[in-house]
């Protein structure tokens, strides 16, 4: 009896082998442009303590609020899959005591996230994010240092319509004054507000920036801004961080109401945007957060880094153009010569030359068209008495008597 199709669960992404090779290629990208400016490449667990989240990304988010996928572990203890990397980077600085090697730690991830949200182009409940962290100094060069590595990965990856945001958050301390301000502004044009932000209005009133609820949008529009509230050290932080961008020629804007939808931020805000994007245009962001080490049970430690999708980053660009690489496919005239093929094909690999066989029965002819299709430049025809080595952009033929003959020829003839 046929049984029924198994399909994946919603929001998640099946890369195929096509998708694969572009993936592979911004991770390479990724691993140099990390490489050159000191950054280590980490790993840390993809299910971390759900009190990791709840204290670090903050309870009054869309992402701990409803966004998490928990569950009990068999003694009990409640699990989550990480919904982003910075939290879990924190944890381990804290647990591995990295606050004593010398300062700045500098560490770059790569992974898959997790986040119950509604599926869409570009958004997904598992989706992969290269991220960079620095901890231990807040020097207003690792936030430029960070924006424009961010940048300079966007960019070679052939991203494109990219805009930059930048803002200052300040301290918790001068938020929490603002966010009195805002919510005395917000609660003259309650009637106006989404109930979304309305039921957060106690808890988080900032989030109301965030919304595209008409009537929010318009009570926000007037309202006081928090880049103008800022504390003269946190303003002097945000005008050093601009300088530097200003003197590496990196275009941003300064936008007074980015909000980002994690809580641990401090100072510096940024985004890039896509306009080659969909609704989900935030290709990649961050910022700094001086205080969530702390928050975490370490030593007070700042620190700053950021994001980027994976997916979306590749959706932002245009495929390249397919490399042309030489490939050698070594054809069998029939079944029974499959162990002289195979032995040249493992020959022709130790050498250096990428090479594939005939493995699924195809006729000769058959096989030439696969040979073309799978790209290969020159193919080896193996039959009873000859092997036949045939360039196939040239047409060119020679003769082999054996597999080691064809192997020299195939070497002395290095492909274009
Ligand atoms: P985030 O802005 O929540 O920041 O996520 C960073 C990037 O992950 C987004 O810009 C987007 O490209 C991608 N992303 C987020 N959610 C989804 C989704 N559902 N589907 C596809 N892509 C998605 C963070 O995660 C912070 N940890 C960044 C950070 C690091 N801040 C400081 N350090």
């Amino acid at each position: 009896m046929a049984q029924a199709k198994i399909q994946a669960p919603r929001g998640t992404l099946d890369v195929l082998p096509e998708d694969g090779a572009r993936r592979r290629e911004l991770v390479r990208l990724a691993e140099g442009i990390f490489g050159r400016a000191g950054y280590g490449y980490a790993e840390t667990p993809i299910f971390e303590s759900t009190e990791l989240f709840a204290r670090g990304v903050g309870d009054a988010t869309d992402i701990v609020e409803k966004e998490m996928f928990t569950f009990e572990d068999q003694g009990g203890r409640s699990l989550t899959l990480r919904p982003e990397g910075t939290a879990g980077v924190c944890r381990a600085y804290v647990e591995h005591g990295l606050h004593k090697r010398p300062q700045p730690v500098r560490v770059w991830y790569l992974g898959p996230f997790f986040r119950h949200e509604a599926p869409q182009a570009g958004r997904y409940r598992q989706f992969a994010q290269i991220g960079a962290e620095a901890l231990g100094s807040d020097d207003p060069s690792l936030d430029a240092e960070l924006i424009l590595l961010l940048s300079e990965l966007l960019e070679r990856a052939g991203a494109r319509g990219l805009r930059l945001s930048i803002g200052s958050l300040g301290t918790p301390e001068t938020r929490r004054t603002y966010s009195e301000e805002l919510r005395e502004h917000l609660r003259e044009r309650e009637d106006q507000l989404s109930e979304d932000v309305r039921a957060r209005l106690d808890r988080n009133p900032l989030r109301a920036f965030d919304s595209d609820h008409p009537g929010t949008r318009a009570a926000v529009a007037d309202a006081p801004r928090l880049i103008d509230r800022l504390a003269a050290e946190d303003s002097q932080h945000f005008t050093e961080v601009r300088a530097l961008l200003d003197d590496a020629g990196l275009a941003y804007e300064v936008d007074g109401t980015l909000v980002r939808g994690l809580d641990y931020y401090t100072r510096t805000v940024f985004e890039f945007t896509s306009e080659a994007l969909g609704a989900q245009s935030g290709v990649g962001g961050g910022g700094r957060y001086d205080r969530l080490v702390e928050r975490l049970g370490g030593p007070p430690t700042p620190g700053v880094g950021w994001a980027a999708g994976v997916e979306r980053i590749l959706l932002a660009s245009l495929a390249p153009a397919a490399e042309e690489r030489p490939l050698v496919f070594v054809a069998l005239e029939r079944a029974e010569h499959r162990r002289a093929g195979f032995r040249l094909v493992r020959d022709l690999r130790a050498h250096g030359v990428a090479a594939q066989m005939e493995q699924a029965g195809r006729s000769l002819k058959g096989q030439l068209k696969h040979a073309a299709r799978v790209g290969a430049d020159r193919v080896v025809i193996v039959g009873a008495d000859v092997l036949r080595v045939r360039d196939l952009r040239t047409r060119d033929e020679r003769s082999a008597a054996d597999p080691d003959e064809a192997l020299a020829l195939l070497l002395e003839q290095p492909p274009r």
